[in-house]
């Protein structure tokens, strides 16, 4: 790559100044500097840049000034592209001239004077462009405040006090909550008027009482009852004679503008942003985002710099503040636990997502994993949902949109929780608890308490859909992703379904490192030495302590059940408590797909390999021979991969040429054909494979395949699998075999039920004096985990 000044060479790698961001190795700089934001960033450059070059700053200039008279006054000295009025003090301009030539003569001339005004012209100040981030997710900024916290965290005696006292820095004040509630009011005032008897009723963060400073202001206006003011409106003046009206708003008013019981959400909103454009003093920035889940007026407060949401159909929303407030108030440990995790998660970027956008927690979510494991406590800390339902009294019973959402309206109707643990154990435990939860075979359900196996969500194939068209009333199933929560009341909405892997996994992650941290003293004591200690440790974000964690080689294959395939996830459903085994063996049979006819190095069982004269180099060398070619060995569809092994009992996959893979419909057969032996904690033991690669044939392949694809000769038909072992025969063609091969072990093993469901791939060299292991095992790591997704999503290996 050409010399580039906007790169600097790290000991990490490289940095690239223009776009602040660091890169690991030359391709991803390569990749990032052809990228679309180092291209744009580049462009606005060169583009200010030259407006730099071509203008000249004014001063001297009085408010009654217009652009024209500046525009007409330069023009003297060549053509104008542009005049820009410092508008709100009115004392200096910025004449951008269409020629660079103009600039001499412009600054040559000794005296400017226009309207009887003397003018200052000078040449532009060279400023260094620099990209500047967005405030609000501005880690800077989240740093600042995190620099001034810390040392008065040190200085704390237990992590208790350092935990109430993150409340009292963060928590609103009064203040802010007067000037909250003052917003409320003007705006009940102006909507009223233009909706009779509509309401507006502010949840979320502001009022569930774990609000912070600058929160967001979340509206809900209830327009039920306008519907109801404007249907009596309507059947009145069509009784009343022609033109006359007995009722004073409905002839003025902006209701006769639109029919509420037939409007769409978006055409509602619309008028309420008008009427906020037109008729709230300090209102701007109003905007209609439909694209949300739940449609939302966005605005700004100026005065009070305050970001508000209006949405018009969240009664559900209205009830669940309410439920977090009593959650609140039935135990007085949960706010302090909501301040300090919610702190910690925006630190570490795994919530708090401002724009309430992309694939991060937010703060409810966050907040019901907070209480799902305070129900989880033992003895509990608060009870479950439903057992608040049974401690409601018959006048508190509600029902929202067909949900059931009672509970007690006051904290005293509930019992005390016997559990006396001291905040900082129950931080403690919040970090052990999902630092070990299997979140890919389970659904938490705040509502009950406990976590629901995912297979019984699993069976919503069409017919149930189809049921379920005749029978509207059974609930319909939530969208399965890596992290499933139920809400508390909507009982088909996952209110983490926007999470991705990389999320999840980033989640669980930072919990099973602090649950490591919490175990030590560091976290436990203060320290003597002035040193970070208890929550500020915890709350330092990535890059501050160096992260010594040893290397690791294996390859893990999470389960998501949201791609698997509708018969796949038909037997996952019946298999019950032993869906993890069969999902197990699946995975393994793809995984030797994918290495004998993707790869080409067949897995052999270790004992065969360390017993049977070699079978793994034997099988490595069955697959380079013409004989195997690899249009003929691999193929995506399950019929495919049947057909090339007649002798193999149905429903089972192919290893090398050789052996039958496990038959997918039963269940006690390990991937390799053999019993599993049930190790400690009913997971299986399976014999590990072993394997021999000649050719290095991940290096190069997004090059091949690139080839490939523009290629259109060659271009193979069908899938990604078909062009994945393409790629690696054009390698094994083309590039010359490793001196020695290289040989290493695969152990399967298969994790969840205790922590998130997943296949282990350990992978250990067992020769490698080439020294390519690590290569090979970082391809691997991205690799495998996609291919294993793809064969399953065809069901290959499956009945
Ligand atoms: P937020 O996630 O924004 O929580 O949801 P918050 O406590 O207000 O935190 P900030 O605003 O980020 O500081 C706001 C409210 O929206 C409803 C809940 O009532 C929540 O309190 N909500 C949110 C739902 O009902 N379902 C969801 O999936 C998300």
């Amino acid at each position: 790559m050409e010399a580039n000044s906007d790169i600097k060479t790290t000991p990490k790698g490289f940095h690239c100044c223009l776009c602040r961001v660091n890169l690991p190795n030359v391709p991803s700089l390569d990749q990032h500097v052809k990228g679309r934001k180092h291209q744009t960033l580049s462009t606005v450059r060169a583009t200010r840049k030259t407006q730099e070059e071509r203008s000249v700053f004014v001063s001297g200039i009085k408010p009654d000034i217009s652009q024209t008279d500046v525009t007409e006054y330069f023009q003297r000295f060549g053509p104008i592209a542009d005049v820009i009025m410092d508008k709100d003090k009115g004392v200096y301009a910025i004449v951008q001239f269409s020629e660079t030539d103009s600039i001499q003569a412009a600054l040559s001339c000794v005296e400017h004077q226009m309207k009887g005004l003397k003018l200052r012209v000078k040449a532009r100040e060279k400023k260094e462009f620099k990209l500047i981030p967005k405030k609000k997710n501005d880690p800077q900024n989240l740093q600042q405040v995190f620099d001034h916290l810390k040392p008065q965290l040190c200085h704390l005696l237990s992590v208790d006090a350092q935990i109430h006292y993150v409340v009292e820095r963060c928590q609103l004040g009064e203040n802010e909550k007067k000037a909250r509630g003052l917003l409320v009011q003007l705006l009940q005032e102006v909507f009223v008027e233009f909706f009779p008897d509509s309401q507006i009723l502010p949840f979320g963060s502001s009022v569930n009482t774990f609000g912070i400073h600058s929160c967001d202001i979340d509206l809900f206006l209830d327009l039920e009852n306008t519907k109801v003011f404007q249907a009596r409106a309507k059947s009145t003046a069509e009784q009343a004679v022609e033109g006359m009206s007995d009722d004073g708003h409905s002839e003025d008013s902006i209701l006769s503008d639109i029919d509420l019981s037939t409007a769409s959400p978006a055409e509602v909103l619309d008028l309420v942003a008008a009427i906020l454009r037109r008729c709230v003093p300090s209102v701007h920035k109003v905007h209609v985002v439909n694209s949300a889940r739940l449609p939302v007026v966005k605005f700004h407060h100026r005065e009070l710099n305050l970001q508000g949401d209006i949405t018009i159909n969240n009664r559900l929303a209205v009830r669940n503040t309410r439920f977090l407030q009593l959650c609140s108030g039935i135990d007085d440990r949960l706010r302090p636990l909501v301040y300090t995790i919610r702190y910690w998660a925006k630190q570490k970027q795994l919530a708090g997502n401002p724009s309430g956008a992309g694939p991060l927690l937010n703060n409810y979510a966050l907040t019901l994993l907070i209480i799902f494991f305070l129900q989880n406590c033992d003895p509990p800390v608060l009870p479950t949902v439903d057992q608040l339902k049974d401690m409601a009294c018959e006048e508190e019973e509600c029902v929202i949109e067909g949900w059931n959402c009672t509970f007690p309206s006051q904290p005293i109707a509930v019992p005390p929780s016997k559990n006396t643990q001291s905040l900082s154990t129950l931080l403690a435990g919040f970090f052990t608890f999902y630092a070990k939860f299997d979140f890919a075979g389970s659904v938490i359900s705040v509502r009950e308490g406990h976590a629901l196996p995912i297979t019984d969500f699993l069976s919503q194939n069409k017919e149930e859909e189809a049921m379920q068209e005749e029978q509207p009333t059974k609930t319909p199933s939530p969208k399965l992703g890596p992290l499933n929560l139920l809400d508390p009341f909507e009982l088909s909405h996952n209110v983490a379904g926007n999470l991705n892997e990389r999320s999840q996994r980033s989640f669980q992650r930072e919990c099973q490192e602090l649950d490591k941290y919490c175990r030590s003293l560091q976290y436990q004591r203060k320290s003597t030495k002035g040193k970070s200690w208890g929550l500020v440790r915890m709350f330092t974000p990535h890059g501050e302590v160096p992260h010594t964690k040893p290397e690791r080689l294996t390859v893990s294959i999470p389960f998501k059940s949201a791609s698997l395939p509708e018969g796949l996830r038909s037997e996952l459903h019946m298999a019950g408590d032993s869906f993890r085994l069969l999902w197990f063996q699946r995975v393994c049979s793809a995984v030797e797909v994918v290495f004998q006819s993707v790869l080409r190095c067949p897995l052999v069982p270790f004992t065969d390999a360390v017993f049977g004269k070699d079978s793994a180099v034997n099988a490595a060398e069955e697959m380079e021979s013409p004989s195997t070619s690899l249009n003929t060995s691999t193929n995506d569809s399950c019929g495919s991969v049947e057909s090339q092994n007649e002798a193999s009992p149905p429903g089972t996959a192919v290893v090398g040429a050789k052996r039958p893979l496990s038959s997918g419909s039963d269940a006690s057969v390990s991937p390799q054909g053999k019993k599993p032996r049930l190790a400690k904690g009913g997971r299986p033991e399976v014999p590990p494979w072993i394997c021999v690669l000649k050719h290095m044939v991940w290096a190069g392949r997004r090059k091949v395949r690139r080839e490939l694809i523009k290629d259109t000769d060659s271009r193979p038909e069908g899938s990604c699998m078909e062009l994945e072992a393409q790629v690696t025969a054009r390698i094994v063609e083309k590039e010359p075999e490793l001196k020695e091969p290289l040989e290493f072990k695969v152990q399967p093993q298969m994790m969840g039920g205790t922590e998130s469901t997943r296949t282990v791939l350990k992978l250990e060299p067992t020769c490698d004096t080439t020294g390519v292991f690590h290569d090979f095992f970082h391809f691997l790591e991205a690799f495998l985990p996609k291919m294993v997704e793809t064969l399953l999503e065809k069901e290959i290996g499956c009945n």
